[in-house]
């Protein structure tokens, strides 16, 4: 017998990106992501302001990746949203959003996790990884090492006792003025400048991250550096820039790098928006490069939060018969 085919609605909603993606048996048809301008002028994200944006802009995001995709919403076969974790009343949009219509189609529901969901991302086109593989998920809220035996099977071998790798680029950024995110304000004036103040590396035992050390040197370095030159960041940014990005990478890789030899692995990939970062993604090539090892890296379009990857999560779901029950709720801190 011929398995069923699988035309899934996937939504994103979790912070401040409205997203929505058809995917067929696995494979990105469209991936459409509204992205909300309103926060840079508060330094951060409004939870008020992210979930009344996501309800002007779903319907519309929703109607293009259909348009996209050259589908109409009966030939939907199910609907996927991300369950948490983000923020509440940004979820309830996504959920709220994707139970009615799966309820007026009479289509069932696929609930997923949105740092697995970051995880799958490395599947959405070739080369994949194969199994067991190690992903470094890296985000604005979360910093991981996953061990990855199986779709539906992975575990957290490693976090941050602090603050995440993404939050390290924002919070560093804002202290130099940079708008919000900065991540990618970051990456690109570090492009400019070269890498020459030494920022404290942690030392933590096993897996796990630590970023709010240099987010401590980085503000007592720029404040004594300010005394005695008021234009001491203006003159110095891109070189700040590419100090900090250096130290948040070596974080990072000196951590994934120990994990893949203590666990034997040498299938590595990265996901999550910082690993749409350049300089993570060329030293994870390069260390590849030097250990033979392979590396998976997404392109930048399933880095950053994208319903792309929801999809590709709730298609392994679906394939497993894991539907969700309309009762379900978001949950803005979930395990898994
Ligand atoms: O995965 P994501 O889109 O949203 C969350 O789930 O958090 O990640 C957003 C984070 C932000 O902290 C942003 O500054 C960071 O990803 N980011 C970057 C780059 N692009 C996005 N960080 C460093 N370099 C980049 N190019
Ligand atoms: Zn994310």
């Amino acid at each position: 017998m011929k398995d069923k085919v699988h035309i899934i609605l996937a939504i994103e909603s979790s912070c401040d990106d409205t997203s929505a993606a058809i995917v067929k048996d696995g494979v990105v048809l469209s991936n459409i992501t509204a992205t909300q301008e309103v926060h840079r002028q508060y330094g951060g994200v409004v939870p008020e302001l992210a979930s009344r944006q996501h309800q002007i802009n779903i319907v519309p995001v929703v109607d293009r990746a259909l348009k996209v995709a050259n589908l109409t919403k009966s030939d939907l076969t199910a609907i996927a949203f991300t369950r948490g974790p983000g923020l509440l009343g940004s979820l309830l949009v996504g959920v709220t959003f994707a139970k009615s219509l799966a309820l007026s189609l009479n289509i069932p529901i696929i609930e997923v996790h949105h740092m697995q969901a970051h995880v799958l991302a490395l599947f959405a086109e070739d080369p994949k990884p194969n199994f067991p593989f190690l992903c470094l998920t890296v985000s604005g809220g979360h910093t991981q090492i996953v061990l990855v035996e199986d779709f539906l099977d992975m575990e957290i071998i490693g976090t941050t006792i602090d603050d995440a790798a993404g939050e390290a680029f924002d919070k560093c950024g804002k202290m130099m003025g940079l708008p919000y995110p900065s991540g990618p304000e970051i990456d690109k004036l570090a492009k400019l400048g070269s890498n020459k103040y030494e920022f404290t590396e942690p030392n933590i035992e096993g897996h796990d991250f630590s970023f709010s050390g240099l987010k401590t040197s980085v503000l007592y370095f720029l404040q004594k550096r300010l005394k005695e030159d008021p234009a001491f960041i203006e003159s110095n940014k891109n070189d700040l820039c590419a100090s900090i990005q250096d130290r948040i990478v070596s974080i990072l890789m000196n951590k994934f790098e120990k994990a893949a030899l203590e666990f034997g692995i040498q299938e590595l990939g990265i996901a999550g928006g910082v690993s749409a970062n350049s300089a993570l993604r060329q030293a994870l090539k390069e260390k590849c490069e030097e250990r033979a090892w392979n590396a998976y890296i997404p392109k930048m379009a399933y880095c950053t939060d994208n319903a792309g990857m929801i999809g590709v999560a709730a298609y392994y779901k679906a394939k497993a018969g894991e539907f969700t029950d309309q009762s379900i709720r978001p949950d803005p801190r979930l395990e898994w």
